[in-house]
């Protein structure tokens, strides 16, 4: 088992940018970097690896210092489909990804056919590491247990009313990142009264606490701004919480998931 990235090569703090397309993924992406970012998250299913690449190379940082994820969709998880379409993103992003996830453990996923195309993968220098997003424990030891290449992170939901406490503890059980998705919850962390409360008393936004809560976790997140909030985003990494506001907030009950698919990975 091998691994050229460890779980903490990986920048706590990503963007996110599902709905981001053509130009203004672009320009979203390169004020990211130029604000900061050293970690920029996207997808095939995304349909925006081109202007990621272009936002990338056109920020004031040279595009190799930030690390770059892509996430093979679930239909392209066959052999041959998985290394064709991986190359195919390399192309479009125009480098090498540092991470490919397995996106969701669906369609075309097969343990030990995608695992051996991602090792291939590594193995010929088109991506540096490999990930999985969507999966639970049991399908995060079934990958492992196939996989040349093991996991550096896992992607899954994750904010205050989703904390997901199992799940992270057996990711850092197995030294495997996890990385929060929707961290504010589209919004909707962002109104709970402990949230609230945890923003007024330390003069942070709402916003903030969240992605200060996550890494207090040591729980990577990428949230998704149109641009509004990449600057308030990027300086949650000023804020720390105590260790009673990581309590309190670890300690809301009222639960919400954003992404909930038929048949997800969770409820079978
Ligand atoms: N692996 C997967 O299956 C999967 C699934 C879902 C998402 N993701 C990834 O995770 C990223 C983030 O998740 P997401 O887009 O679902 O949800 P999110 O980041 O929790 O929420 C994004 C929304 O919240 C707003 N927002 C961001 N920061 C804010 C702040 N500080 N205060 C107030 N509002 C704020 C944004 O508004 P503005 O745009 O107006 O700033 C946007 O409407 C995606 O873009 C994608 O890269 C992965």
């Amino acid at each position: 088992m091998t691994r050229s990235i460890a779980p903490d090569d990986v920048p706590a703090l990503g963007l996110g940018t599902w709905r981001l397309t053509d130009d203004a993924a672009t320009e979203v992406v390169a004020e990211a970097v130029e604000t900061g970012y050293r970690h920029v998250d996207t997808a095939q299913l995304y349909d925006n690896e081109r202007a990621v690449g272009r936002g990338l190379r056109r920020a004031d940082t040279d595009p190799e210092d930030v690390f770059l994820a892509t996430k093979a969709a679930p239909e392209n998880c066959s052999y041959e489909d998985c290394v064709a379409s991986v190359r195919a993103s390399a192309e479009r992003l125009g480098r090498t990804p540092d991470l490919v996830y397995v996106h969701w453990p669906r369609a075309a996923y097969d343990p030990a056919e995608t695992t051996r195309a991602l090792d291939s993968l590594v193995e010929e220098d088109t991506t540096r590491a490999v990930g999985v997003s969507n999966f639970t424990v049991d399908l995060l030891d079934e990958f492992t247990e196939h996989a040349d290449h093991s996991p550096v992170a896992n992607q899954f939901e994750c904010h205050p009313l989703l904390p997901q406490d199992d799940l992270v503890a057996a990711c850092h059980e197995r030294d495997v990142l996890p990385v929060a998705y929707s961290p504010v919850a589209r919004g909707k962390a962002l109104e709970h009264p402990v949230v609230q409360a945890v923003a007024e008393e330390t003069g942070a936004t709402p916003g903030q606490v969240c992605l200060a809560w996550l890494r207090a976790r040591d729980v990577a997140a990428i949230p998704k701004t149109t641009g509004g909030h990449l600057q308030e985003n990027f300086e949650a990494g000023d804020l720390t919480l105590t260790d009673d506001r990581a309590e309190r907030l670890s300690s809301i009950e009222e639960r919400h998931r954003c992404v909930d698919p038929p048949s997800a990975p969770w409820d079978r």
